[in-house]
């Protein structure tokens, strides 16, 4: 019979251990900086119901379009879902935050699902670390979400000396954005026929997702558009200048950029991008902005929000073209026992369970090795001490106990192993001993 290999499916992949010490750190890294910065972590389900997005993302976007993974059950549909925004604003207005604490600030990390042509720091599945700060309209808020996204990159060493850029753009609200709208359209009416079938399709459903194109004549059309920063109402212009301003306060370094759109339809007034060009056409690391209608449109009531999310794709590329990324193997066990010749394999586990039960982590050889393999086995999986019980160690209660970087071997009861043990392993490692 023909063996079949299964393979993981296209734009997906597995993390195996090795991988996951990057990954880790940027775990810790975005619980840290978001506990910093006064957000919770919230965890809405991977799945949610595919109107959910359709409202929300919008029905004429990339994401809704086209990127779906969507299973049909009965009379329902459910989406797994490609962003977390969506999902966050339901639970807070489910929640009945509005009632109880308006003002919520909360983090997320996990995968999210697009059906998109995997390519370069591109997946079906990726992980992203998103915030979002629900019940205030305060400008100081936009700048502290922008500065929460620059502080994640610089403290991975990706600050602006790493070719980091912070795009800033005001989308308006209300009028200015009808105005615009009709700006768009009078500008992409001559040349329609020269746009992608996307756009040309998007022309009367959805005009302003045109200038998010990323089809190459699109880009080159889109030229010369207009830009919404020129039909900001007054009270809109005051505010991004706030945001601005509040940047500028403590530091944070964005440049406006009037071609940045964004490409899901609820954002208003401040959105920011932070690319890292040398990814390319996709160099977007984080993606994020005001949505200040969404929770109304989700059923809540009127409540202005910010947010973002990075994307550790990207972010993990980026930090391995910089030389960021240290090899590190996942680190060993504390504790390698290795039994002699004469010695029952039972005492491998027995060993290996008292220290376990003492808090240390301890492995012992199940592949049948003699006792020199094992003592190589044990270096090479990086454990600090090797326990070594032989048949005369068995006789009188107590095992070896060697300190693999200082080679130091002395006995001690087994009684006392763990004990031992634990004060071994707080020793400074000899290479790590000034001269
Ligand atoms: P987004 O721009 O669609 O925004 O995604 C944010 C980031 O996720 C992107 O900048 C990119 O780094 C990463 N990303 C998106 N798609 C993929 C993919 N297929 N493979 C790898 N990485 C990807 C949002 O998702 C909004 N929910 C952000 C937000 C939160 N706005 C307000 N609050």
């Amino acid at each position: 019979m023909e063996r079949k290999i299964y393979r993981v499916v296209r734009g997906m992949r597995d993390l195996l251990p090795k991988d996951l010490v990057a990954w880790r750190r940027l775990e810790a890294h975005a619980a840290d900086l978001a506990r910093r910065f006064g957000y919770q972590e919230i965890r809405p389900p991977l799945l949610e119901e595919t109107e959910l997005f359709r409202r929300s993302v919008g029905e004429v976007t990339d994401i809704v379009e086209k990127e779906m993974f969507t299973v049909e059950r009965g009379e329902h549909s459910f989406t797994l879902r490609p962003e977390g925004t969506a999902g966050v604003v339901r639970a807070y207005v489910e929640a009945g935050f509005a009632k109880t604490a308006p003002l919520q600030k909360l983090w997320y990390l996990g995968p999210m699902f697009r059906y998109e042509r995997p390519q370069k720091g591109r997946e079906r599945q990726f992980t992203q670390f998103g915030v979002e700060c629900i019940g205030s309209l305060d400008p100081r808020l936009d700048a502290e979400c922008i500065a929460l996204a620059v502080r994640f990159f610089e403290g991975l060493g990706l600050g602006a000396a790493g070719g980091l850029e912070v795009r800033i753009n005001s989308m308006g609200d209300g009028d200015d954005r009808d105005r615009f709208r009709e700006a768009v359209r009078a500008f992409v009416a001559p040349k329609l026929a020269q746009y992608s079938e996307d756009s040309q399709r998007r022309f009367e459903r959805n005009v302003l997702r045109i200038l998010d194109s990323k089809d190459p004549r699109d880009i080159e059309l889109n030229r010369g558009a207009p830009q919404l920063i020129d039909f900001l109402s007054d009270e809109n212009r005051e505010h991004f200048d706030k945001v601005k301003g509040c940047l500028g306060a403590i530091d944070v370094k964005v440049v406006v950029d009037p071609t940045v759109v964004r490409g899901l339809d609820y954002y208003t007034r401040t959105i920011f991008e932070v690319h890292y060009p040398a990814l390319g056409a996709r160099s977007a690391l984080c993606g994020g902005g005001r949505y200040d209608h969404l929770v109304e449109q989700l059923g809540g009531p009127s409540v202005p929000a910010v947010g973002f999310a990075i994307g550790f794709s990207g972010t993990l590329l980026a930090l391995q073209e910089l030389g960021l990324l240290a090899d590190d193997e996942p680190t060993g066990p504390d504790v390698h026992v290795v039994l002699a010749d004469g010695v029952t394999e039972l005492e491998g586990l027995l060993l290996a369970d008292q220290l376990r039960q003492a808090g240390l982590s301890a492995a012992f050889d199940a592949e049948g090795r003699r006792m020199k393999a094992q003592m190589k086995n044990a270096v090479r999986s990086g454990a600090r001490l090797a326990v070594i019980l032989g048949p005369e160690e068995l006789e009188r209660g107590e095992v070896q106990i060697k300190d693999l970087l200082s080679a130091e071997q002395s006995a001690v009861p087994r009684a006392q192993l763990p004990e031992r043990a634990r004060f071994l392993l707080a020793q400074v490692p000899p290479t790590q001993v000034a001269p």
